[in-house]
């Protein structure tokens, strides 16, 4: 009974919350605004083919936080540590051309066009420009008042499907749209610090995986030793076209040559092994497959109608919002805002959309508790708890949380730790110099 009713308001609600996103929500208020978005990024594109990795990064870690509110662009200050503090962050790039975007799209129509909007539109500028699909996109977002490290929980470059999947399901996304995003990698690049235990050491078996191409392993690991520990070199996740969203990556995981750990699973079992072939063997259909996860992803829990606000600067939340009531600037420090303001009252008061809004999700109420960490009790809603590194659907995949140990005994201890005693700054800038046409 209480089933039958939650499926009923969820079946009535979902579609009204999606139906605020649409095709064309600047038409009136910024008719420029997707062109000057699209010229952008063809610049940007022209000087470095990676920022479209890196944007489908941002983009994901965006989305799989706290839902595509721009969250993950908001700079910690002295008193709270946002998103980009998390582990995670640490090969998410992309933050600069998001504020040249958002910098002309204020000039020209201020306070109109939201930064989550322009992160879900660089994005699929940029997979254009690397020879993916081209496609709408719905707009109507609305950017977040809460961005906390805390909060920031994905899957990693090492976990299995079972294991990653559980990370898509509460955000709409079956195991095949999970298939379809992962092909992101096919114009995405790792490093040899997230690989190094399957070319040397596979889970303490002191040898590497077997499931890579031996031909693969030693020409990685010629690659990684030549480096000596002194810089970080990035590794192509697809081998063969690397700079082409194609669906390459998926035949050269048919032929164990997949990187990453989730890759090689990716390819090896039997949830996924069909999907792979499948896309595989036809360009169109994962291009369809691509695109149908993408719009899935870019409307995880958006914030739409007078929920959120539209910030100005993309890093900042406005400083209005924040004076109402108990703005996320109130919140004591470090600590994620157990409690958050419901939505507070945009005082901008919603340049654009003409529709009353029903949010199913208030922007400030997140139906999850903070710490997302740790310990999970069930999978289910939000996101599992698993400690799990980072994935990304795209580039590369961080390693994992900082804070907690691998739960996987065995003797597995990838990631060599060299990198981390030179701290994080200077992690960043190895991964920056190591970044193709940076
Ligand atoms: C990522 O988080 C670390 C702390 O964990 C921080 O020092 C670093 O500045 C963050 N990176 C970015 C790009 O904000
Ligand atoms: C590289 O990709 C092309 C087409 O995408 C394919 O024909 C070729 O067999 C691939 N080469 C390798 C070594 O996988």
């Amino acid at each position: 009974m209480e089933l039958k009713i939650s499926l009923l308001v969820l079946c009535c609600i979902l579609p009204a919350i999606s139906s605020q996103l649409r095709v064309g929500f600047y038409s009136q208020t910024c008719p420029q605004a997707e062109a000057i978005v699209r010229s952008v990024v063809q610049n940007r594109f022209k000087t470095d083919r990676s920022i479209t990795a890196a944007l489908l990064r941002l983009h994901f870690h965006d989305c799989f936080v706290r839902g595509c509110d721009a969250s993950v662009l908001i700079d910690s200050t002295p008193t709270s540590s946002s998103e980009k503090e998390a582990g995670p962050n640490f090969s998410v790039r992309g933050y600069d051309l998001i504020d040249e975007i958002k910098k002309q799209v204020e000039a020209a129509c201020p306070s109109t066009v939201s930064c989550s909007d322009v992160v879900a539109l660089a994005t699929r500028d940029s997979v254009a420009l690397a020879g993916g699909p081209t496609y709408s996109i719905p707009t109507g977002r609305r950017d977040g008042l809460i961005s906390d490290a805390a909060e920031v929980d994905l899957p990693g470059p090492s976990l299995n499907i079972e294991d990653a999947l559980p990370f898509f399901t509460p955000k709409g996304m079956n195991l095949n749209d999970m298939v379809a995003l992962l092909g992101a990698h096919t114009i995405g690049i790792t490093h040899c610090s997230f690989i190094g235990d399957r070319l040397n050491n596979f889970e303490g078996t002191g040898q590497p995986d077997s499931s890579m191409d031996p031909a693969l392993v030693s020409r990685l690991a010629r690659v990684c030793q030549a480096a000596g520990g002194s810089t970080d070199p990035p590794i192509f996740l697809d081998q063969n076209t690397s700079f082409v969203l194609d669906n390459e990556f998926y035949s050269q995981v048919i032929k164990k040559r997949g990187i990453l750990q989730i890759d090689a699973n990716l390819g090896a079992h039997r949830p996924s092994a069909p999907i792979v072939a499948k896309f595989a063997s036809n360009g169109d259909l994962f291009k369809q497959n691509f695109v149908n996860a993408m719009l899935k992803m870019a409307n995880v829990e958006v914030l739409v109608g007078n929920a959120g606000e539209i910030r100005k600067n993309c890093r900042v939340f406005n400083p209005k919002s924040t004076t109402s009531k108990s703005g996320p600037f109130k919140t004591p420090p470090g600590k994620s805002p157990s409690k958050p303001p419901k939505k507070s009252p945009p005082v901008k008061a919603p340049v654009t959309p003409p529709k009353k809004s029903p949010p199913r999700k208030a922007p400030s109420t997140p139906p999850k508790k903070p710490p997302p960490v740790k310990i999970p009790v069930t999978p289910p809603k939000k996101s599992p708890p698993r400690k799990a590194p980072v994935t990304p659907p795209k580039k590369s995949p961080p390693r994992k949380a900082p804070s907690t140990p691998p739960k996987k005994s065995s003797g597995k201890k990838p990631i060599p730790p060299r990198k981390k005693k030179s701290g994080s700054k200077k992690r960043r800038q190895s991964k920056k110099a190591g970044q193709p046409n940076n």
